[in-house]
């Protein structure tokens, strides 16, 4: 993943190789913070509210208090599309409680740092031919607590990423202790069986993905009959289709999970039709 040259760190721009941080930097020490990756299409950007409105819930779950002026934060991805000269990235924002060394919060300001981050250029190959995943059963430090709110604690994702790499795979599917289905390393789970979309249920304590929320939005108004609820792993291994979302991702098929194959190792109808749906949506 390449970060594009020019970057905003409390709205003044910055070139990539400034010094920035404190040594006391609490993202550093203690990954007090939350974040968001955005997408940006043909220079818009896609969501805008729906993450600005994410973005609010952490910061109030982890009680960073910071107000989020969104004007601001829009203009400046505007002004580092235009200085980067780039019209189709990932943005990501990030915010933390800024410096100092203790665990007790100190009186210093949070800061929010937003950079443009490229797509990586096998997603769309992906798209097409799906996927490998493994199934991480009982993560280390996963705790399914906290997890609607995106903060950069991010060590239970970043040992997924190892796990899922080691295996040859591109994903790897969290399920909780009790078996649950949860949620992957940087996406959200689907399936279909018999005709029927299925996702696990937010209440596993799953992050509420913008693009879940689209997708079920296309489901509602194409009247593709979807449920969310507690699946176990056996569910997933047995059903016709599965695949991933997420912001980078958008859709893509997941073709076979461990040595189980899905499907016919090819993506499913109904998924490549969801990403068709979804790929129209953010265009418009
Ligand atoms: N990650 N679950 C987790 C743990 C995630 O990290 C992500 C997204 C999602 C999907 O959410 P959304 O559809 O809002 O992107 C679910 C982003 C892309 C990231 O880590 O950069």
């Amino acid at each position: 993943m390449k970060v594009y040259r020019f970057f905003s760190y409390n709205f003044k721009i910055f070139k990539k190789g400034e010094k920035l941080f404190s040594i006391e930097h609490r993202g550093l020490n203690y990954g007090d913070g939350v974040y968001e990756t955005l997408r940006v299409y043909d220079g818009r950007i896609f969501a805008f509210k729906e993450h600005m409105e994410r973005l609010k819930k952490s910061l109030d779950v982890v009680k960073i208090n910071f107000s989020v002026n969104e004007r601001k934060i829009e203009n400046e991805i505007a002004n580092l599309l235009k200085l980067n000269r780039v019209k189709n990235c990932a943005v990501r924002i990030v915010i933390t409680r800024g410096n100092g060394l203790g665990l007790p919060p100190p009186k210093g300001k949070p800061d929010i740092s937003i950079m443009l981050v490229d797509i990586d250029k096998k997603i769309e190959e992906y798209q097409k031919r799906g996927i490998k995943a493994i199934l991480i059963e009982n993560p280390r430090l996963y705790d399914f607590s906290t997890r609607g709110a995106k903060t950069i604690n991010f060590l239970p994702n970043v040992l997924g990423s190892i796990e899922f790499e080691k295996n040859g795979a591109q994903e790897g599917i969290f399920v909780t202790k009790e078996g649950f289905i949860a949620e992957g390393t940087t996406s959200n789970v689907f399936f279909v069986k018999d005709g029927i979309l299925k996702t696990p249920s937010l209440e596993i304590g799953i992050l509420a993905g913008i693009t879940r929320k689209f997708i079920l939005d296309i489901a509602r108004e194409q009247k593709i009959p979807f449920e969310e609820g507690f699946y176990k792993k056996e569910e997933l291994l047995s059903a016709d289709e599965v695949f991933i979302s997420s912001t980078t991702r958008e859709i893509v098929p997941v073709i076979q999970i461990d040595d189980k194959k899905i499907g016919d190792r090819r993506a499913g109808s109904l998924t490549l039709s969801l990403l068709s749906a979804f790929k129209k949506k953010v265009l418009s």
